[in-house]
């Protein structure tokens, strides 16, 4: 890179202007925000997956309904997120192909299955309620387009996590067996949850840079703890108890120490041995074969018309 173009694209990083789509930017800059909106979008897309798998079995037409809403939020929030990312010159496409071959990553947090009603409200109490954590300060990222569709998408998150929460507290108010649902997905959803800020900092190679080129503004680490500490306290505040036997709060810190993550299981979840991964590949890659018929008519549509300009 050219060090006077380099210097000067910090110096308007440093000031917190925004980076626009047509301005000078480093390669690497480039690259790590393609790679990571492409796999911001994955998530959101394979995202619905789980959920969708209850809109049909919801216990009643209000639960229902909120889910519809909810999952076709996250299809709206993987296509804010492809458009964003496609400013900086890849294609729906390539990234389609990058995630249907493997190449790229989607969050760890949708290979695990949806087992019972009460995995729908600790979805949305923890995986958007830590994706709220993680997405806010996204709203700041130096990449203008990123920031902007982050602006719209944290609006939605906040309806995802309290109408999860809702579902949770309602259960665990319940019989004794739906609290023992409430609690048993809370058992299953609270480390896979935690695993979604990725690695500790120590391990992520590419924090540094993200940090210094603002597309971060906190560490993997320093969010996670804002989760736990804002997390527990709704756990408790509904009778259930967060699966973490280490678990205390630190009066100095002025936050909670916490057991340590099986970094073992996120990585091999990473790696796609996830519970129900192979299911979730075959399933988006299903949605693609369905809809080759669309896009060969779009694209015929689009000849035809701009054949009939021409003439
Ligand atoms: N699942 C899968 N891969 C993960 C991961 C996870 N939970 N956590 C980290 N990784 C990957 C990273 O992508 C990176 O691999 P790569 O270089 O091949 O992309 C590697 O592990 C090392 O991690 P780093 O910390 O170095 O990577 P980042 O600096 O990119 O930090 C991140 C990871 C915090 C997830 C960051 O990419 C990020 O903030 N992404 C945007 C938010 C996002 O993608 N959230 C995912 C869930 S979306 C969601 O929950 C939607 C809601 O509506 C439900």
């Amino acid at each position: 890179e050219d060090p006077a173009r380099l210097a000067a694209f910090e110096a308007r990083v440093a000031a917190d202007e925004f980076i626009e789509p047509k301005d000078w930017m480093p390669d690497a800059y480039r690259k790590t925000l393609v790679r990571q909106m492409s796999q911001h979008a994955h998530s959101e897309i394979v995202g619905m997956l789980p959920e969708g798998n209850w809109i049909t079995r919801a216990p009643n037409l209000r639960r229902k309904a909120i889910l519809l809403a909810k999952v076709q939020d996250e299809a709206g929030h993987g296509l804010y997120l492809y458009s964003a990312a496609e400013t900086l010159g890849t294609s729906r496409d390539e990234m389609t192909e990058a995630l249907l071959s493997g190449k790229a990553k989607y969050s760890t947090i949708f290979n695990y299955p949806t087992l019972t009603w009460a995995d729908i409200g600790a979805i949305g109490w923890l995986v958007d309620g830590a994706a709220i954590m993680n997405q806010v300060p996204l709203q700041r990222t130096s990449y203008g387009p990123y920031a902007r569709a982050m602006v719209r998408i944290c609006k939605e998150e906040s309806f995802h996590q309290r109408q999860g929460y809702e579902i949770t507290m309602h259960l665990a108010a319940g019989t004794p067996e739906q609290k023992r649902m409430a609690q048993d997905a809370l058992n299953r959803w609270w480390w896979p949850s935690l695993m979604m800020f990725g690695p500790p900092d120590e391990k992520s190679p590419n924090t540094e840079q993200s940090m210094r080129w603002r597309i971060k503004r906190d560490t993997n680490d320093e969010l996670r703890q804002k989760f736990v500490d804002i997390t527990v306290p709704q756990a408790e505040a509904i009778g259930l108890k967060v699966p973490d036997d280490k678990l205390k709060w630190n009066e100095e810190r002025g936050a909670y120490d916490f057991g340590e993550v099986d970094w073992e299981e996120f990585y091999a979840v990473v790696r796609g041995e996830g519970p129900v991964a192979k299911e979730r590949m075959q399933a988006r890659q299903k949605a693609w074969d369905d809809g080759a018929w669309v896009r060969d008519a779009a694209r015929v549509h689009a000849e035809k018309r701009a054949a009939a300009k021409q003439a």
